[in-house]
C-alpha cells in the first residue's frame, strides 16, 4: 500500500472534520457550516462513503483529507501530508528520505555493475579466458552469441579474487559502489574480493534492459550451482524475473506468459522462438511478479515442477503460484455462459491458469533442447488448474483403498477452501466425481460433512490489512485507471484535451494529472514528484489492466474515451448535486436574493461553474414565480 491510501484508510474524513466544523448527521451523510467562508445555513458536506467533502456554497470546492487540510491551513500539498502522516502515524521517512540522493546512486550501481556485465561479456568471446564457458554452453546448446544470448548477455567471470575489482577501478569505479551493487564481498576482518569467480555469468535485466543483478552457475557439479546477487538498491529478487525485457512485449503479442523456474529453462526457450518465457530467481512467485504478469495477458502457464521434490512439493509450488495469480487478477469471476471450451475452470476465472505438466526429472531446458516439437505438445496440453489439482490428488494416494479414500479427503479439504468462489469449487467437485467414479452428490456430502464445516470455521481470520477498518471500496480506482492507461500510452495525449484536474477528486490523482500534463517525459514527470507522489505513481502503474483486453492504441483510446465520460459524468454529478443543495438552501433561506444580488455585485462570482449555477437559480426562480 502506497504512503498516501495508507494515510487515507487510517484517517476518517468525519473525525478529521469534526475537529474544525461543527457537523450534524444528514441522512448517510454529515452537514455543517463551510469553514471557508462565511455562512448561516450549512451548506458544507461530508461524505463518509467516498471519504470526501464539499462546500455546496460560495466556495464551491470540495475534496478529500488532504486538500480539505491544504485549505484549512493554507498549506501546499507537501505541508498537509506532513501533518496527516503525523496524525496516522505513518512515517513518511521510509519514502521521502533524500530521494534525489538516492537516485544520484541508484545511477552509479547501475553504472558499476552495467560495466561489470560488459567485462565477463568481453571474456567470454575472448578466445583464450572465455574458451572453458564457450564449451560448457556447446554441451548445453546455448548460442553465446546467438540472437538470445546476445540480447541475454551472457558472460564469464574469470578465476581469481581481484580482477573483477581490478578492472572496474582501472576505469574509476567505488570500491564501495561494487560491494553496494553486490559484485564485491565485503570481508569481516576488512578488504573486498570479486564474489563471481569462475562462473557462467547470466546478468538479470529489468524491463528496460538494465543490469540489476547476476545469477551465476558454476561449472559442473561445484556447489553451489548459482550464486545470485544479494538484495541491493537495484536488485530486489522478489520483483526481478528473468526474461522480463523481452517476455513483456512478447507476451502481450502471443497472449500468453509461460512461467518456468531456471535460468537455462529461459534461455533455452527463448532460442526457440518462445519469447514470452520467464523465471523468478529461483523463490517462489511473489505477489509482486503476479502482478506484473497479470498485466500483461490473461493466459498464465505454469511450468514449475521441481526437479527432485516430487508431487507434494510441485502442488504446494503450483497451488502457491496459482494463489497469487488469482489475488493478482482480482479475482474476476465471470463465469461465461454457453462457452465452447470443455475445460470449465476457464469459465470460472477470467484469467485462465494452466498447469505444464513435465516428465518426471526433465525441466523445460533439456525438453526444448533435444526437441522443440515436444515442448510445443506440452504446452499445447497444459490443464486447467482445477483439473491439475484433481490429478495430482488422484496420482499421490491409493483410491482403490478405504484408507486412501479417507487421506484423500483430508487433502481435498485445504483445497476446496482455497477455492473460494463457487463455480471454481463446483468444478472440483465434478471433475474429482469423474475421476473417482463416484457421485457429486456423495462427494459433496463427504467432503462437507461435520469434519468439514468445523475445519471451515477454523479458518484463518483474515489478516489485519484485509480486515479494515472500514474496509472501502477504493472511490479513485476510476481516476486511477484513466491515470496509468495516460501514463503507459504516450499516444493518448491528444485524447485527453477535454481532462482536467477538476476531474480527479483525490488530491494525490489530481497532483498526478497535473504532472503528467507538464511533460512527455516519464523521467521528468517522475522528478518532479515528491518522494509520497512518486510512490503514488508507481502504486498507479502497477495495478493491472483488466485481464483478457488487449493493450493496443485502439482498445487503450476506446478504454481512456469511457473514463473520461465517466470521470465528466462524476464531475457532473458534484455539480449536479450541488446546485440541488443550493436550491433547497434558498427555498429555506430567506435572504437568498439578498446573497446572490450582493455576489453578482461584488463579483465574488468566480468561476464558470458558479456563474451556472446563479444563471441556474435564477431561471429556477423565474419558473417557481
Ligand atoms: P535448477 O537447479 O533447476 O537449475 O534451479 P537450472 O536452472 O535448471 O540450471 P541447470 O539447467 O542445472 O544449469 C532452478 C533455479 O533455481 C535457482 C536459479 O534461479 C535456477 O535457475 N537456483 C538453483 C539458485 O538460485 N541457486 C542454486 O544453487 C540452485
Ligand atoms: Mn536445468
Amino acid at each position: 500500500m502506497s504512503t498516501i491510501s495508507d494515510i487515507k484508510e487510517r484517517i476518517d474524513i468525519v473525525s478529521l472534520v469534526s475537529e474544525h466544523v461543527q457537523l450534524t448527521k444528514a441522512g448517510k451523510n454529515y452537514r455543517g457550516l463551510c469553514p471557508f467562508h462565511s455562512e448561516k445555513h450549512g451548506s458544507f458536506f461530508v461524505f463518509p462513503d467516498r471519504q470526501t467533502w464539499r462546500c455546496f456554497g460560495a466556495c464551491s470546492t470540495g475534496g478529500d483529507i488532504f486538500s480539505f487540510i491544504m485549505k484549512r491551513e493554507n498549506v501546499d500539498f507537501k505541508e498537509a501530508l506532513q501533518t496527516l502522516a503525523a496524525r496516522a502515524g505513518v512515517p513518511l521517512e521510509r519514502v521521502s528520505a533524500a530521494a534525489p540522493e538516492r537516485d544520484a546512486k541508484t545511477e552509479r550501481l547501475l553504472e558499476t555493475i552495467e560495466a561489470a556485465a560488459a567485462y565477463y561479456r568481453r571474456l567470454l568471446l575472448d578466445a583464450e579466458a572465455g574458451r572453458k564457458a564457450r564449451e560448457y554452453l556447446g554441451k548445453r546448446h546455448i548460442q553465446p552469441e546467438g540472437e538470445a544470448g546476445t540480447s541475454f548477455r551472457l558472460g564469464y567471470s574469470p578465476e581469481g579474487w581481484t580482477n573483477l575489482k581490478d578492472h572496474l577501478r582501472a576505469q574509476g569505479f567505488s570500491e564501495q559502489d561494487m560491494v553496494e551493487a553486490g559484485l564485491l564481498v565485503q570481508k569481516e576482518e576488512g578488504g573486498t574480493y570479486d564474489r563471481f569467480r569462475d562462473r557462467l555469468m547470466f546478468p538479470i535485466l529489468d524491463e528496460k534492459e538494465r543490469v540489476i543483478g547476476f545469477g551465476a552457475r558454476a561449472f559442473g557439479d561445484a556447489q553451489p550451482k548459482y550464486i545470485n546477487s544479494p538484495q541491493s538498491p537495484i536488485f530486489d529478487k522478489s520483483r526481478a524475473l528473468y526474461g522480463i525485457h523481452r517476455a513483456r512485449s512478447a507476451a502481450r503479442k502471443a497472449d500468453r506468459i509461460i512461467l518456468v523456474e531456471g535460468y537455462t529453462d529461459v534461455l533455452q526457450a527463448h532460442q526457440h522462438g518462445w519469447d514470452n518465457t520467464v523465471a523468478p530467481m529461483g523463490t517462489s512467485l511473489t505477489e509482486h511478479h503476479a502482478r506484473v504478469l497479470a498485466h500483461l495477458t490473461k493466459n498464465i502457464n505454469l511450468a514449475l515442477d521441481a526437479d527432485t521434490a516430487g508431487q507434494a512439493a510441485a502442488m504446494k509450488t503450483i497451488r502457491e503460484a496459482t494463489g497469487r495469480f488469482r489475488d493478482a487478477f482480482g479475482q474476476h469471476l465471470v463465469p461465461q455462459v454457453g462457452m465452447k471450451d470443455e475445460h470449465a475452470s476457464r469459465s470460472v476465472l477470467d484469467a485462465d491458469i494452466r498447469v505444464i505438466t513435465l516428465p518426471a526429472g526433465r525441466d523445460p531446458d533439456e525438453i526444448i533442447a533435444e526437441d522443440p516439437e515436444a515442448w510445443r505438445l506440452l504446452v499445447e496440453k497444459a490443464l486447467p488448474y482445477v483439473d491439475f489439482y484433481v490429478d495430482t490428488l488422484m496420482h499421490s494416494v491409493d483410491t482403490a483403498t478405504a484408507r486412501g479414500k479417507r487421506e484423500l479427503i483430508g487433502l481435498c479439504e485445504p483445497i476446496i477452501a482455497e477455492l473460494e468462489d463457487p463455480i471454481e469449487r463446483s468444478t472440483f467437485y465434478s471433475r474429482l466425481s469423474r475421476s473417482l467414479a463416484v457421485p457429486e452428490s456423495a462427494l459433496i456430502a463427504q467432503l462437507s460433512g461435520p469434519e468439514q464445516a468445523k475445519s471451515r470455521q477454523q479458518r484463518p481470520t483474515p489478516a489485519p490489512e484485509q480486515q479494515g477498518k472500514r474496509r472501502r471500496t477504493n472511490p479513485s480506482a476510476m481516476e486511477e485507471y484513466c491515470l496509468s492507461l495516460l501514463l503507459t500510452n504516450p499516444g493518448l495525449r491528444s485524447c485527453a484535451e477535454n481532462l482536467s484536474q477538476e476531474h480527479f477528486e483525490a488530491t494525490e490523482n489530481s497532483a498526478l494529472f497535473r504532472a503528467w500534463s507538464t511533460s512527455d517525459d516519464m523521467d521528468v514527470v517522475r522528478a518532479s514528484l515528491d518522494a509520497p507522489l512518486a510512490e503514488h505513481l508507481d502504486f498507479v502503474l502497477s495495478q493491472p489492466f483488466p485481464a483478457g483486453i488487449p493493450r493496443d492504441d485502439e482498445t487503450d483510446r476506446l478504454a481512456l474515451r469511457e473514463c473520461i465520460l465517466r470521470l465528466q459524468e462524476h464531475l457532473l454529478k458534484r455539480h449536479h448535486l450541488m446546485m440541488e443543495t443550493t436550491l433547497e438552501r434558498e427555498r429555506q433561506e430567506q435572504g437568498a436574493d439578498a446573497e446572490l444580488a450582493t455576489l453578482e455585485k461584488t463579483g465574488v462570482v468566480d468561476s464558470n461553474e458558479r456563474l451556472h449555477q446563479v444563471f441556474v437559480q435564477k431561471e429556477r426562480r423565474q419558473h417557481l414565480k
